[in-house]
């Protein structure tokens, strides 16, 4: 809406869809993409008319200062279908003004939340049928924006272009999942860009991920830069710890990503009595309360991930395994969440949309 007036958005539908060369029993996360895309480019200080378009390659110059700078951040959601064919998205509104705080954080003009919103509409309109029914099923949305201008001085760009593409995905990680604390490389610092989504933030966790993978752990638990005595987030998601009955997990910070799905289980511990703990995390209180066997569950918590239990950890050369627990407060989080996501309950918190 633009002083109450409906956008116009110009809409090019694909000549034919892909759809029907999909394997979706078999989806590898964000391999497949739907067959249209949301484009709106920044230029002359303003965020010109969206459009939607047929998903396909772009062109930009090789001078273009995101190849150079990587001024670009994105945006992670997902969509879900219900048995009477609606769809729902799961806390929008906190993804898009998460989406605003690291644009600013990177010196990106902020969005038009009208804009988001009806382009996204509309985009998810025209592929509905990409959105399948049932637990596990979902759309994952990426909004992004990238710095377009050609030139490579060390500058904010003048020019970006901002996309929405879409992926139907199941689970983020096919197998089980350990992760090690990171004891020498760090994701984030005071006064950075980790509580931003900056696409530099996942890039940079790649090769320190590489030699975890190497040592049979599939995700790096970021412990704090200055002492690595603390732990903060894993590289996809939020972490959580439950020891005996009490879930702790690390108040956001310059550094930490201010998680949906991480805030959506803290509501839902606090709505079910579970008693949760926001604070600084000791790598050492972790590793005791492992050797003492009070080290109940971990679990990491985010849009692509969802809620993803965590088999075990590596600490010091020490590598510890998770019992199996029957009461797990992982998939308890899991099945609340989706019943809310797939609108199988009341939503009481307002989070569907
Ligand atoms: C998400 O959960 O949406 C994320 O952004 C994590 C991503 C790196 C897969």
């Amino acid at each position: 809406m633009k002083d109450g007036i409906p956008l116009e958005i110009d809409v090019v539908e694909a000549s034919a869809s892909k759809i029907g060369s999909v394997d979706f029993d078999n989806l590898i996360f964000g391999n497949i993409f739907t067959d249209h895309m949301m484009v709106c480019d920044y230029v002359n200080g303003e965020w010109q008319a969206p459009s939607i378009q047929p998903y396909g390659p772009i062109q930009l110059e090789p001078s273009a200062k995101v190849f150079h700078y990587g001024q670009a951040i994105f945006e992670g959601m997902k969509a879900f279908k219900d048995d009477e064919d609606q769809v729902w998205l799961f806390r929008p509104e906190a993804n898009f003004e998460r989406f605003n705080r690291s644009s600013k954080r990177l010196a990106i003009p902020e969005f038009p939340k009208d804009m988001f919103f009806e382009g996204l509409e509309t985009l998810l309109n025209l592929d509905r049928e990409w959105i399948k029914k049932g637990f596990g099923n979902s759309l994952y949305i990426r909004p992004f924006v990238i710095a377009t201008e050609p030139g490579v001085s060390a500058s904010p760009s003048k020019t970006y272009k901002f996309m929405i593409i879409c992926s139907p995905a199941k689970a983020y990680y096919s197998g089980e999942v350990r992760v090690v604390f990171a004891e020498k490389f760090s994701r984030a610092a005071d006064g950075g860009v980790g509580y931003a989504k900056a696409a530099g933030n996942y890039g940079a966790q790649f090769y320190p991920t590489n030699l975890a993978k190497e040592e049979g752990f599939q995700q790096i638990v970021w412990t704090d830069a200055n002492t690595h005595e603390y732990l903060e987030e894993a590289g996809t998601m939020n972490i959580f710890f439950r020891v005996g009955n009490k879930l702790i997990t690390a108040p956001t910070s310059d550094r930490i990503l201010d998680g949906v799905t991480r805030k959506s289980v803290i509501t839902l511990a606090e709505e079910f009595n579970i008693p949760v703990e926001v604070r600084r995390v000791k790598v050492q209180e972790i590793v005791e309360a492992a050797e003492k066997g009070e080290l109940k569950e971990i679990f990491g918590a985010g849009t692509a991930a969802t809620i993803n239990p965590v088999k075990g950890f590596g600490h010091a050369g020490k590598k510890f395994e998770l019992p199996e627990q029957e009461d797990s407060y992982a998939s308890f989080f899991k099945s609340k969440l989706m019943a809310i996501q797939y609108n199988k309950t009341e939503d009481k918190f307002g989070w569907r949309y």
